[in-house]
């Protein structure tokens, strides 16, 4: 199937089959796309926790007003902001310069504009980050026909407690992934039309 197809196809799946799990081949895809996603210079603040324990997803459903959805997953995506940003920035300035000094000066004029601008940066900048890759891991799953549900409904102070979270990281979403429940009725497709979402300022 097309890339259109594949987001035709897909909708937030609210309830999954609970005998049908994702590969560890796919997942690494999906997690490969979420790697893959673009940041704000560049920066990748934040951190993805990948759970299937029955237990602990079982706790996050109940944190996140107990929505089947989470519960019957095949495996919860959970999508942490960083709050830690210099420590982020150092971390990806010695990755972009291999460790090497001379590299690094080299980079010191775009360094010091990151560094400049932490400070003025809102908490909220590193979660719409996040919401980034969510987008890719949503395309991802579709692309291998698993199933999906993009989520913000949850206490995320909670789902932070039960995942022991360290101080540098926030939930910002997360995501159950998994196949369909058979009992499920995709519900269709509501979105504005073209008119009415783009406006097109041509020649
Ligand atoms: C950021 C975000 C948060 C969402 N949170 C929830 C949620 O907590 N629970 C839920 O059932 N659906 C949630 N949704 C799913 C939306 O309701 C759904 O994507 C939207 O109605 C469009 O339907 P479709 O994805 O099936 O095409 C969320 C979607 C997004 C993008």
């Amino acid at each position: 199937m097309s890339f259109l197809n594949n987001l035709e196809w897909r909708y937030a799946t609210k309830k999954f089959d609970t005998s049908r799990k994702v590969s560890s081949e796919n997942l690494d895809t999906i997690l490969e796309a979420i790697r893959m996603t673009p940041t704000s210079f560049g920066l990748q603040p934040y951190h993805f926790y990948v759970v299937n324990r029955p237990d602990v997803m079982m706790k996050i459903q109940e944190a996140s007003w107990n929505q089947p959805q989470v519960g019957t997953a095949s495996h919860i995506i959970v999508m942490c902001a960083r709050n830690d940003l210099m420590q982020t920035k150092d971390e990806y300035f010695d990755a972009m310069s291999w460790g090497k000094a001379e590299i690094r000066a080299s980079l010191a004029g775009f360094e010091q504009m990151v560094t400049g601008f932490i400070p003025n940066s809102s908490p909220e900048w590193a979660k719409k980050q996040a919401y980034i890759a969510q987008g890719f891991a949503l395309a991802a799953c579709a692309e291998l026909q698993i199933d999906s549900c993009p989520m913000e409904w949850f206490d995320p102070v909670a789902v932070g407690q039960i995942l022991s979270l360290p101080e540098n990281l926030s939930v910002a979403v997360i995501i159950p992934i998994g196949y369909r429940a058979l009992d499920e009725n995709p519900r269709s497709k509501v979105r504005f039309p073209k008119e009415k979402l783009f406006t097109f300022i041509t020649e």
